[in-house]
């Protein structure tokens, strides 16, 4: 099979690289294996790409290290910098393509898939401008010493990311690591490999030296789970399922005791209070936990209304739900696209099954939508109670729960009830009861009177089960540098 492919799309045409990509070059993989990629607005193949398992990885790692020690070592901070804001450039320069990408392999909305490669280009060139100002500190113990610290890369690092934002999970991934010094072994998701290897192709154009980014497309199983259990990797940051995430901390821990961050599910509340502003509390919690069609980590998928506005807010709610644009990917005004697998239809499918067999009340939604395509309506439950599998498992779907609850200090004990501390909002006009809810929930981020704003300046990561580390920001950096003590003795004559 052949390493390029000429793609259409209904907005343009394009060349995709299918090779595993290794030392800036695309290659088949030891097996030869390939495995198709699937459309999830009509159910068809895509093209099949090349597929990597574990002695690709060990081939990969190979080119890594090898990177590591020679050529990247001599690459300047300022040089490492300029080299992520011209892979930034590039990225702006070839949006439409890569938003295609996104819209024909994951099925979100080309509209909102531009925003993915504006966002990912941001984040790309914010860690461009962190590269020459990585330092350590230097600290007087006694007059007979000098005591600094150097921030050095923690070396080779295995990233592994999901299929919800292929595009801008693999910028998160890579922006630190690089303004950093390290090199990467990256895998994609099988569901979506596409737009990884177009970058990668941006990724040689851009200059970066052979063997700092490799991109290998492949399963979890045998790909990812090599590169968790690899002895010549020295940190994984790994994005996706809480399952697969303990999976990967237990591999870190049998092998070398690789570094380890995690970001994992959650099951996120969405306050709103007596006081809220209605109309706008009503489009953030819209946009909260049906933007991405519910697929992301930090979906506020469980609605904490307050039981004096509780019967108003349904019927807004319902009604602004029921306005939101559902269909092809490529129509500039779909909000809401098709799922991006069977399985994760199948699996939001059984949910939605779930919550009405509980006696949950169906107050929109709880279908297919259409006849073709993995798309589902936009779900709203409510009555629904602590206990229902609805209200605490992840769905990762259009589907939330509405919950009546009968004050503040309810509202924050049940929000809090759960394994998971990703992320939380309380809509509220009073600014003090905006803080003491912000400050009561255990959660990594908290938006007031907003939701899914997101930005690369700003951490991200999650408490409890949510996972371990933080992702974005200036915080991201501490997960891929080692601090080193250099003491100095002076002598005395
Ligand atoms: P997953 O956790 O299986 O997949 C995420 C990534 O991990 C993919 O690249 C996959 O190939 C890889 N992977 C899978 N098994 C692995 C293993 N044993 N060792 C190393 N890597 C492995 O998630 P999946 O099955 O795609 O989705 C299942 C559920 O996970 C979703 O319904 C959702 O609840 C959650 N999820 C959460 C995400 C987030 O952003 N936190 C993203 C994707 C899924
Ligand atoms: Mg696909």
């Amino acid at each position: 099979m052949s390493l390029f492919q000429t793609v259409q799309t209904p907005a343009l045409t394009y060349e995709q690289p299918l090779g595993l990509f290794i030392n800036n070059e695309f290659i088949k993989g030891v097996d030869g294996k390939t495995f198709e990629t699937i459309n999830p607005h009509n159910e068809k193949p895509i093209v099949a790409v090349h597929e990597g398992a574990e002695e690709d990885v060990n081939i990969a790692v190979k080119a890594a290290r090898s990177a590591l020690n020679g050529e990247w070592k001599q690459v300047t901070p300022s040089e490492r910098g300029r080299l992520l804001t011209r892979l930034a450039d590039f990225l702006e320069r070839d949006i439409e393509t890569l938003a295609a990408i996104e819209a024909l392999d994951n099925g979100k909305g080309v509209t909102m898939a531009k925003g993915d490669v504006t966002a990912s280009a941001g984040c790309l060139r914010y860690y461009g401008g962190w590269a020459d100002k990585i330092y350590g500190q230097t600290i007087d113990t006694d007059t007979n010493s000098l005591t600094y610290t150097r921030h050095e890369p923690v070396g080779v690092c295995g990233q592994i990311i999901p299929w919800n934002f292929p595009l801008l999970m693999f910028a998160w991934k890579i922006g630190p690591a690089l303004a950093t010094g390290n090199t990467i072994v990256m895998k994609t998701a099988e569901q979506t490999p596409l737009s990884g290897l177009y970058v990668a192709k941006l990724i040689k154009e851009a200059g970066f030296p052979p063997g700092v980014v490799n991109v290998i497309s492949g399963f979890g199983r045998t790909a990812g789970a090599a590169i968790a259990a690899h002895m010549d990797i020295d940190k994984v940051a790994f994005t996706g399922s809480t399952l697969v995430g303990r999976q990967i901390m237990k591999s870190a821990a049998d092998s070398n005791l690789k570094k380890v961050t995690l970001e994992l599910g959650g099951k996120s509340p969405n306050i709103v209070l007596p006081d809220a502003n209605l109309d706008e509390a009503i489009e953030w919690v819209n946009l909260g936990i049906f933007f991405n069609h519910g697929q992301c980590c930090c979906a506020g998928s469980r609605i904490l209304v307050h039981e004096a506005v509780y019967e108003k807010f349904l019927q807004l709610f319902k009604k602004r739900a029921e306005q939101n644009k559902v269909g092809d990917p490529f129509n500039t005004e779909t909000f809401q696209g098709p799922q991006v697998s069977q399985i994760q239809y199948d699996r939001i499918m059984s949910y939605i099954k779930d919550g009405k067999g509980a006696g949950a009340k169906v107050v929109t939604g709880g279908d297919r939508h259409g006849s073709e395509g993995y798309y589902i309506q936009p779900t709203i439950f409510a009555d629904v109670t602590e206990d229902m599998t609805i209200v605490k498992e992840e769905i990762f779907g259009p589907v939330c729960t509405v919950q009546k609850v009968r004050s503040e200090e309810e509202a924050i004990r049940v929000a809090n009830d759960t394994n998971y501390g990703l992320a939380a909002a309380v809509h509220t006009t009073n600014i003090n009861t905006a803080i003491r809810v912000s400050n009561a929930i255990k959660a990594g981020t908290v938006w007031v009177n907003n939701y899914n704003t997101l930005h690369y300046q700003m951490p991200f990561g999650g408490f409890k089960e949510s996972g371990v580390g933080r992702e974005l920001g200036s915080y991201a950096l501490e997960n891929y540098t080692e601090v080193k003590t250099v003491r100095v003795h002076l002598s005395q004559s």
